[in-house]
């Protein structure tokens, strides 16, 4: 199947697409989801291979032995972003979602804060506030075309409580990949305000032609001792549904908190997830992100075209991840008025842009994981739903 092979995910029971009339309001017959990040093409025949051979086995038991599955990560880090990391550094959560609630619930107590950067990954602030905590909001700076950080901001911002900095790298929404000196100073600016710096890297490779991801391990390894690394293949390869995920943590006594806390829940990870993840992480899985990569830059085009043609909207250019962020602010509209012209007149559901915090209130978030026609077709709506702007 390639990229633009349109698969019917709908009745799936797949939420991407599924949940479109009750949570967006926006019909399943003829919608298009633009919001949660996964994508709608299917993932590396690798991969598949790997579900297909688990499947003739036909025994599902219990597992032993996570050498190859850790061998073949160390792999990835190496080969794609020259990273050597120790085996024994890995740490596999259920999923990346997973990790980031056991890292405020582990290294931090109810009525706590955590720093996040935004606008940034809505979850964040969410899975803080479901767990008592509180997202203390630094908003980044918008500088030309792209967003920078202003940690004097932040710092006027802090309230003597954060534990943590929840740091995105990439940065989901917007694509910024930040910068080895950006990266330097984030840490710095942890270790001044003693707090743990988790690192998400979810997006890590998803990087656009001339454009380079540097790990935050890479950038700033001397500040190893409050750094936790988190990474998954889940959107590398849309297998988000398989729940795994990785902590990459050198430090010894952090990786050991992680490690107590998951053998007193009797955590293990899912057998099949583990299989993918080692299928994924090879030449074969490596030669299916090129391939990805050049869909994706082909949709990110045929995006940002289509919507920067329209008076008063702009798509920030995407430097990594198939996210694109929109800021509909120049139309001199309400909130309210934008979605209900992309909701009702297009029939499009991206996500809410106030919800990834302080610089969202007027932008939305639109998936580009899909097929080019689609994103055509979301391009030509989304110009008749604004075309008395033209
Ligand atoms: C920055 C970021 N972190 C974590 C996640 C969740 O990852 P997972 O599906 O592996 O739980 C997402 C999903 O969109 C994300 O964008």
């Amino acid at each position: 199947m390639g990229f633009n092979d349109i698969i019917d995910r709908r009745g799936t029971n797949c939420s991407k697409w599924d949940v479109l009339p009750r949570v967006f309001d926006v019909p399943l017959e003829d919608g298009l989801s633009m919001w949660t990040a996964d994508s709608d093409y299917a993932t590396a025949p690798c991969v598949i291979d790997a579900v297909r051979r688990a499947a003739d086995h036909g025994v599902f038991g219990y597992w032993t032995d996570y050498s190859s599955y850790n061998a073949a990560i160390c792999w990835w880090m190496k080969t794609r972003h020259n990273w050597e990391i120790d085996p024994d550094w890995i740490i596999t959560a259920q999923g990346l979602g997973n990790a980031i609630a056991l890292s405020i619930d582990i290294w931090s107590e109810p009525g706590d804060h955590a720093l996040i950067f935004t606008p940034v990954y809505h979850e964040f602030k969410m899975k803080l506030q479901r767990a008592g905590r509180t997202a203390t909001e630094a908003p980044l700076k918008r500088e030309g075309d792209t967003y920078v950080l202003d940690f004097e901001e932040a710092e006027r911002r802090l309230t003597g409580k954060e534990k943590l900095l929840i740091w995105c790298s990439p940065q989901n929404p917007s694509g910024r990949i930040w910068t080895p000196d950006e990266l330097r100073a984030v840490a710095a600016f942890a270790e001044k305000h003693d707090l743990i710096l988790i690192s998400d890297e979810v997006h890590h490779d998803f990087i656009y032609e001339n454009q380079t991801f540097v790990p935050m391990d890479i950038a700033a390894p001397e500040h190893r001792d409050r750094l936790v690394v988190l990474t998954a293949a889940s959107k590398t390869f849309n297998i988000a549904g398989m729940k795994t995920g990785n902590f990459i943590i050198p430090d010894p006594k952090l990786h050991q908190q992680v490690k107590s806390r998951l053998v007193a829940l009797n955590y293990e990870a899912n057998r099949l997830g583990y299989e993918m993840v080692t299928a994924a992480y090879s030449p074969e899985g490596a030669e299916w992100v090129d391939a990805q990569m050049k869909h994706l830059e082909s949709n990110r085009q045929i995006f940002d075209a289509g919507i920067n043609a329209i008076p008063g909207v702009w798509s920030m250019p995407l430097q990594s991840t198939y996210l694109a962020w929109v800021d509909f602010s120049g139309t001199g509209m309400t909130y309210d008025e934008i979605s209900h012209r992309i909701r009702k007149g297009a029939r499009i559901a991206p996500s809410p842009g106030p919800e990834f915090g302080l610089g969202g209130e007027l932008c939305m978030r639109f998936n580009l994981a899909t097929q080019n026609a689609r994103v055509e077709e979301a391009v030509a709506r989304l110009q008749e739903a604004f075309k008395d702007l033209q």
